[in-house]
C-alpha cells in the first residue's frame, strides 16, 4: 500500500484528504505543536514545515511515497505584512519537505489562482502568471521551487477554497454563513469573480489524480463564476439566512493591505478531460452540502 504524507492536516482540505484517502492508502497527517486534532483516530505526528529538523525527523521516520502539501500561510493580508513569515511557510516549507525526502518521492502541491493578477479571468494552466500580493508571490515562488527539484509533480490550482463546516478560518463560506447564522451584518465586494472550489469535490479530484499516477500542473474551480457578493446572496437564500445583512461593497473601498485580483477563476477543462470528473456549479454544492447536513441531523 502506498504511504502518503499529508501536510496541514487540520485545514480545511488537509481534514478532508485525511478522510478520504485513509481507507486506501496508508496515510500519516502532520500538524503543528499544540494545535487542536480535528480528524480524531487519524495518524498525525507533529511536523512545522518551516522546521528543518522536524521535517527530516518526520519524512525519515514515515518515508512517504507521496507528500501532498496542503500546509500553508493563507493570510492574504498578514503575508503583505509579515512577509518572512509568508516565504518560510509557502515557500521555505516545501524546500524543506523536497530536502528531506527521496528523490522519487512524488509531491502534490496545493497552489491558488492569485498567481494571476486577475486583469482578465478565467484561467487556463497555459495563461501567463502575474502575482500582484505577497501571498500569491510566495505561492508562485513554491511552485517554482517543486519545478526546479525536477521532482515528480502534481501542482493543483484551487480558487475560493470552502469546506463543508463552518469553523475555518480560511474559509470564505464559513465566514458569510456564521455571520449571518448570527446576524452580523457583513459588506462583501461586488467586484470580485471567482468560480470557488468546494472540498468535497476538489478531494474526489486529488483521489482520482492519485489513482491515475496523474502529473503536471491543472486547475480546478466550479462550473460558473460568480461575484464574492453573489455567492454569499447564494449562500443566504439557499441557508434562508437573512440576506439583507449582507450590504455590497468595492474592493478600493475595503482598504485591505493586499490587492485582490478581480477578475478570477480557473478554468477546469484540462483536468475535467483527463479524470472525467464532474464539475458542479456553484449553486449544485451549497445544495449538496444542505443535503448533507440534514442528513445528520435526521
Ligand atoms: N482557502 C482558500 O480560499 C484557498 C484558495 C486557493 C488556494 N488555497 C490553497 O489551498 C491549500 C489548502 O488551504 P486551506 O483552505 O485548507 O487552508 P487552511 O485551512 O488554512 O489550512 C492550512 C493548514 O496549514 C497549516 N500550516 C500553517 N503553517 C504551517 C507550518 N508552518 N507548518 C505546518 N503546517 C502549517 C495550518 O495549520 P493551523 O491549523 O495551525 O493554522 C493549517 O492546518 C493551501 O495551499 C492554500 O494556499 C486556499
Amino acid at each position: 500500500m502506498k504511504k502518503i504524507l499529508i501536510t496541514g492536516a487540520n485545514g480545511q482540505l488537509g481534514r478532508s484528504l485525511m478522510n478520504t484517502l485513509s481507507g486506501k492508502y496508508q496515510v500519516m497527517g502532520t500538524k503543528i505543536e499544540n494545535e487542536p486534532i480535528a480528524n480524531p483516530g487519524m495518524p498525525l505526528i507533529q511536523m512545522d514545515i518551516t522546521n528543518r529538523t522536524e521535517v527530516e525527523a518526520g519524512v525519515n521516520l514515515f518515508k512517504p511515497d507521496i507528500i501532498i502539501n496542503t500546509a500553508a500561510f493563507t493570510n492574504v493580508d498578514r503575508s503583505e505584512i509579515d512577509q518572512d513569515l509568508a516565504w518560510s511557510v509557502n515557500v521555505g516549507g516545501i524546500e524543506n519537505l523536497i530536502r528531506a525526502s527521496d528523490s522519487d518521492t512524488k509531491f502534490i502541491h496545493i497552489s491558488s489562482d492569485y498567481v494571476f493578477d486577475g486583469e482578465n479571468g478565467p484561467y487556463r494552466e497555459s495563461d501567463e502568471v502575474n502575482p500582484t500580493s505577497y501571498y500569491g508571490k510566495s505561492k508562485l515562488w513554491g511552485e517554482q521551487k517543486l519545478l526546479d527539484s525536477e521532482r515528480k509533480y502534481l501542482i493543483l490550482r484551487p480558487n475560493v477554497l470552502y469546506q463543508t463546516t463552518t469553523h475555518d478560518q480560511a474559509s470564505f463560506f464559513a465566514w458569510v454563513y456564521t455571520s449571518l447564522l448570527n446576524k452580523k451584518q457583513i459588506k462583501v465586494v461586488t467586484d470580485q469573480t471567482s468560480n470557488p472550489t468546494w472540498v468535497h469535490p476538489f478531494t474526489e479530484v486529488l483521489l482520482r489524480s492519485i489513482d491515475s499516477d496523474l502529473c503536471g500542473l491543472f486547475h480546478y474551480g466550479s462550473a460558473d463564476y460568480i461575484s464574492r457578493f453573489d455567492f454569499a446572496q447564494l449562500i443566504a437564500n439557499i441557508f434562508n439566512l437573512d440576506s439583507s445583512l449582507i450590504a455590497p461593497i468595492i474592493t478600493a473601498d475595503l482598504n485591505q493591505a493586499a490587492p485582490r485580483p478581480k477578475h478570477s477563476g480557473l478554468i477546469s477543462d484540462k483536468i475535467q478531460n483527463k479524470l472525467d470528473v464532474e464539475v458542479l456549479t456553484v449553486e449544485q454544492c451549497l445544495l449538496q452540502i444542505k443535503r448533507l447536513w440534514e442528513r445528520v441531523s435526521d
